[in-house]
């Protein structure tokens, strides 16, 4: 089977063998060694791939309510934002700001996706997996999912649990989130119709869609240094954004420090860092895997040149049999 079609960074490559899994009947029959794949919007395939590739398509949707918070029951397979906008033209407010992230339902716990001032993991109650391990499904409650930025005990322990459903519990008071960037000029008092539009004008003015420039979203995840670092940096750059997360630690803006070296638009071969948002590489058409690496490769190295800080990748990368680092 082609690759190319199955990731939004669209590479080309063969995949050994695809299997839909679209029942949860088929669990116990999945092949011991497997990759778990959604709608590829965080995977690049760097060629082809040897392992066998589960696609999950569990489908449906419910809302239930108690007193205080809608319960919606979600399959892993639904698209994330179909679930949004289809929550909102019930009723259903909160998860606003995180309309137009790209990908499913399942896999927006496993690098716990946020945008906008919200992370999902505020809204998730628990999360239903197939343990691959114990072949038994297991339920998860919120702290046990360990979630941190772009982070989770299913990302730590990739491969081991394959996230069935998700279960979300909404509190009934709404709660405007507006305290980010762009969403700030709305002001109070505002709608839920509101932000989930401003959040994707924003998005489409600054991030490439999929289906016209082939891309995997924050190439990097923004890194995290200590109050030490950022002064030191700070002397240097005084206009280096940064945002305080306690415990003497500092998340830095990896599209400012990228941008601050010229780099918008930098390419080498067809892959390019996107003109609009640092942040994100793109494939210009028909980009290889070697092009893309190299990018990659050298913006790391040029931002640990000037800033003395190592970017990690926030995309997952995979070689013929597996993950690999940058
Ligand atoms: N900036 C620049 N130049 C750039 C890009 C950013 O100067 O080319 C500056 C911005 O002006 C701003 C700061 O850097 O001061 C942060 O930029 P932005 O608000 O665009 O967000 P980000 O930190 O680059 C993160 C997420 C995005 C998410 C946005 C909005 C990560 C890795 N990325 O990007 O998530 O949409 O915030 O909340 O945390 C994704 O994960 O794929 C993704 C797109």
């Amino acid at each position: 089977t082609d690759l190319e079609p199955l990731h939004s960074f669209r590479l080309h490559g063969k995949a050994h063998e695809v299997i839909s899994l679209k029942h949860t009947s088929q669990l116990s029959a999945l092949p011991q060694q497997a990759y778990i794949l959604g709608e590829g919007s965080n995977t690049i395939f760097l060629g082809d791939f040897e392992l066998p590739i589960v696609k999950v398509e569990l489908k449906g949707l419910s809302v239930k309510e108690s007193e205080t918070h809608w319960q919606v029951t979600v399959g892993a397979g639904e698209n994330w934002h179909h679930l949004v906008s289809e929550l909102l033209n019930q009723g259903v407010l909160g998860l606003e700001n995180l309309a137009l992230i790209p990908g499913t339902v399942g896999a927006a716990p496993v690098q716990n996706i946020g945008a906008y001032g919200r992370e999902v993991s505020e809204f998730i109650e628990t999360v239903q997996a197939w343990d691959r391990q114990t072949k038994q499904l297991v339920e998860f409650s919120n702290q046990e999912c360990n979630f941190g930025y772009r982070d989770s005990i299913f990302k730590k322990y990739a491969g081991r649990w394959l996230i069935v459903e998700v279960k979300f519990a909404i509190p009934k008071q709404w709660q405007p989130e507006v305290s980010y960037g762009e969403l700030r000029a709305l002001g109070t008092p505002v709608t839920a119709q509101q932000i989930f539009k401003e959040v994707i004008a924003t998005r489409q003015r600054k991030l490439p869609a999929p289906e016209e420039i082939p891309n995997a979203g924050s190439f990097f995840k923004n890194p995290i240094v200590s109050l030490a670092e950022l002064h030191q940096l700070l002397k240097k750059y005084p206009k280096m954004p940064h945002f305080d997360l306690g415990d003497n630690k500092v998340k830095l803006a990896a599209g400012w420090l990228i941008d601050n070296l010229g780099l918008k638009g930098f390419s080498i071969g067809q892959a390019a860092v996107h003109a609009n948002q640092a942040l994100v590489l793109v494939n210009l058409g028909g980009a290889s895997a070697t092009d893309l690496l190299l990018l990659a490769r050298t913006v790391r190295s040029k931002v640990i040149e000037a800033y003395g800080v190592e970017l990690e990748a926030e995309v997952r990368l995979l070689g013929r049999q597996g993950l690999i680092t940058l």
